[in-house]
């Protein structure tokens, strides 16, 4: 069977981290793009290298924008730490981004495999939305965009809004009015969907340099986890855009018309479901997740890191 050709727009990022590994593996990968998000654009494109190098993964990395449409930068070092990647040392890394943007990257590569591309944003949207917009044909050309962002029922970084779409909500407005078809799987699964003392144990133990690195990330990511949220798990968003591809019966979803708050004053970042099926909206729905059947989704994740030397 034919691998489905993937590229990951992300800014790692512990989970981050794990999802471009799950990614390589499952996916044609024909490259990364990276963002502002968990920490700065030097740090996020710095990381997502070393990870490649970590994985033996030989794509093109091209870097995006540093900076959200409107407004200041946010970043999650509470969480990720400073380096946006805290708790293993990675060497830095030997190779250099391409010499393109993220936009013209994502472009370019839509362009060349037009109807197969699947983008997967793990990250603030950015660098999608303006390549959106600087090419009106790239909405024709991908096969789908799935998103870790959003949730129908709360969010992580404010009371109502999830982090990535926080980052940059006019760029999430932008990406979820495009028209592609969207998968979105935001905090109402990822957030429960994590990995475990008992999980972080069986990576270490199996004497794998690949498993071992991530074990030392995921310690230290799951101490901030119940440090900041009081989680039990140390929540694997970002992966959670990927299993779908690789065993829809991972995820459940819905129909949903999603709108993006931009103008809130305690809810700016939010994301608004409507999953009242409403028939009368001309915009194709967004296939929203819901649940997750967490236990066999996060094995399949750890058996896929298990497959790193
Ligand atoms: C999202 O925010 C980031 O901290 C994670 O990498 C994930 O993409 C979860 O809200
Ligand atoms: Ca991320």
């Amino acid at each position: 069977m034919t691998r489905p050709k993937l590229l990951i727009d992300c800014d790692p990022g512990h989970d981050d981290a794990v999802a471009l590994l799950f990614g390589a593996r499952h996916f044609d990968l024909v490259g990364v793009t990276t963002t502002h998000g968990n920490s700065s654009l030097a740090n996020s494109t710095r990381n997502a290298l070393a990870l490649l190098e970590l994985g033996g993964i030989d794509v093109p990395l091209a870097e995006g924008f540093a900076q959200p449409l409107v407004g200041a930068t946010v970043d999650a070092a509470h969480v990720h730490g400073k380096s946006g990647l805290d708790g293993h040392d990675l060497p830095p890394p030997t190779r250099k981004p391409i010499d393109a943007h993220a936009v013209d990257f994502i472009i370019e590569s839509a362009r060349r495999h037009q109807g197969e591309l699947i983008l997967a944003v793990i990250g603030p949207q950015t660098n999608v939305a303006v390549a959106l917009k600087r090419e009106p044909k790239l909405r024709t050309w991908l096969r789908e965009i799935t998103v870790m962002g959003g949730s129908a029922a709360g969010g992580n970084v404010t009371p109502a809004a999830e982090f990535n779409i926080y980052c940059d909500p006019e760029a999430a407005a932008v990406v979820f009015g495009c028209g592609v078809p969207i998968r979105m799987v935001g905090l109402d699964v990822t957030r429960r969907t994590g990995f475990d003392d008992a999980d972080i144990a069986r990576l270490r133990a199996s004497g794998r340099r690949v498993a071992g690195v991530i074990a030392d990330l995921v310690s230290f990511y799951l101490a901030r986890q119940r440090a900041v949220f009081a989680r039990a798990v140390a929540s694997m968003h970002d992966v959670c855009a990927l299993v779908p591809y690789v065993d829809e019966a991972l995820l459940e979803t819905d129909g949903a018309i999603v709108r993006v708050e931009c103008a809130g004053i305690h809810t700016r970042g939010a994301t608004v479901c409507d999953v009242r099926g409403a028939r009368h909206l001309t915009v194709p729905p967004v296939r929203l997740a819901v649940r997750s059947d967490a236990r066999r989704l996060i094995d399949q994740v750890i058996d896929t890191l298990l497959n790193y030397p």
